[in-house]
């Protein structure tokens, strides 16, 4: 019988000793135009095959310090406190809400979306006491109604998302909830997870305190280095908590210590991501913010024709139309999982259904960076409309499919 004693050689094989036989890796080549992850400029990944050097190495030190400056101009922010932290946008999200929310504080959220709801737990786990402003799903924040939730709570903190993915809602009026929200000293901390890089956003001009974002939407990057940036008055707050945030990893006041001046070990920050987001957002420099924002509605815009022309409607109204993730409604009698299914795997196309309020209800179309060009949105359109017609939907994607050829 074998025990800790019997040589290795001496073993029986069982499924744990032998080694796996696992194949190269050759994931399917798919075009993404789902909520995320977008399809990634080549240029990127081959930024990520470049060799690695250490994380304190000076040529590393230059490249964070382009990074921040890059990131800086993506954000429309002269904040110092501008960082890309090691994590998907969650953690940029929770290093925003953890740090900022102390034990005690209060947190405004909203309930238009599921990641609202993120928002809420987040600030649950970092012990302040979460309140809501209300708001359907598929509808934006009501300016009124954010003033009278902060004249009854009071709260710290008011965090809301910027471009809501679950629904496809983009929040409309930013400056005024942050002047509404300044005007009872509560920070404002905005989830702009789908809008950086795709959707205007102006972190100093809309007086946003602290914004954070992931790099798979609107950059077109890969997962695993996510943008977050803190005002002074933000940092303030962070440095001078009583208590120390709930997580070691996510501690501002000690990521200070690599991403600030003194560029001292925190931990091993990912290099090849850092890379990425590098190359990423000198593409965004290249094109310019603006332009950048431009091609995203042209791109969008030209989706939009096309479902609308085949006979599909957009769940939200037009002024709070999110670009960069197309809410369209399933039409009466489709399976939606069926269609997201055949897309997948007769073309390769990836797109996603509704998420909570709005499963079954619609499919989630981005047009994300690099995905928001003619040859992915002619693909889609001319997919979709084929494969619903295929399942029977009332739709005429003839129409559709020249709907968007007109705009592009
Ligand atoms: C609006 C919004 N916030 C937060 C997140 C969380 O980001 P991640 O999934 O990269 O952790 C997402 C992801 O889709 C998102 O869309």
């Amino acid at each position: 019988m074998a025990s800790e004693h019997t040589p290795m050689a001496q073993q029986p094989s069982t499924e744990a000793t032998r080694a796996p036989s696992v194949g190269e890796l050759t994931p399917p080549n798919r075009t993404l135009m789902g909520p995320g992850p977008s399809d990634v400029n080549p240029r990127v990944l081959r930024a990520m095959s470049t060799p690695l050097v250490g994380h304190l190495d000076p040529a590393f030190i230059e490249i964070m310090d382009e990074v921040q400056e890059l990131l800086r101009y993506t954000f429309r922010t002269d904040n110092q406190w501008t960082i890309p932290v090691s994590g998907t946008g969650s953690a940029a999200m929770e290093a925003a809400i953890g740090n900022v929310v102390e034990p005690g504080d209060t947190m405004l959220v909203p309930t238009n979306g599921y990641f609202g709801g993120r928002m809420a737990s987040m600030a649950q786990r970092a012990g302040g006491k979460v309140v809501e402003v209300d708001a359907p799903w598929g509808e934006p924040l009501e300016p009124d109604d954010v003033a009278d939730a902060l004249a009854e709570h009071d709260p710290d903190v008011f965090g809301f998302v910027h471009a809501e993915t679950s629904t496809g809602v983009l929040q409309p009026t930013v400056p005024e909830l942050t002047a509404a929200a300044h005007d009872h000293d509560a920070l404002v901390i905005a989830d702009s997870v789908t809008s950086l890089g795709g959707v205007e956003l102006r972190v100093d001009e809309w007086d946003i305190d602290v914004a954070y974002s992931g790099p798979q939407k609107c950059l077109s990057c890969p997962p695993g280095a996510s943008p977050l940036t803190l005002s002074d008055e933000a940092m303030e707050k962070v440095l001078s908590r009583e208590e120390d945030p709930r997580s070691w990893y996510l501690d501002l006041s000690l990521l200070e210590g690599y991403w600030g001046e003194e560029r001292a070990y925190h931990h091993t920050a990912p290099i090849t991501n850092v890379y990425a987001l590098r190359e990423a957002l000198r593409l965004v420099a290249e094109e310019g913010i603006e332009a950048r924002w431009e091609r995203h509605l042209e791109m969008a815009g030209a989706l939009k024709a096309g479902v609308e022309a085949m006979g599909l409607g957009l769940n939200p109204e037009d002024e709070y139309w999110l670009p960069s993730l197309n809410a369209v409604r399933v039409p009466d009698g489709v399976d939606d999982g069926a269609v997201i299914e055949t897309l997948l795997e007769n073309y390769d196309l990836e797109i996603a259904s509704g998420l909570g309020d709005l499963e079954g209800e619609i499919f989630r179309i981005g047009c994300m960076g690099h995905s928001a060009r003619p040859k992915n949105v002619t693909y889609l359109v001319n997919a979709l409309g084929s494969v619903l017609e295929d399942e029977g939907a009332d739709i005429d994607a003839a129409a559709g499919a020249e709907a968007t050829a007109k705009k592009l």
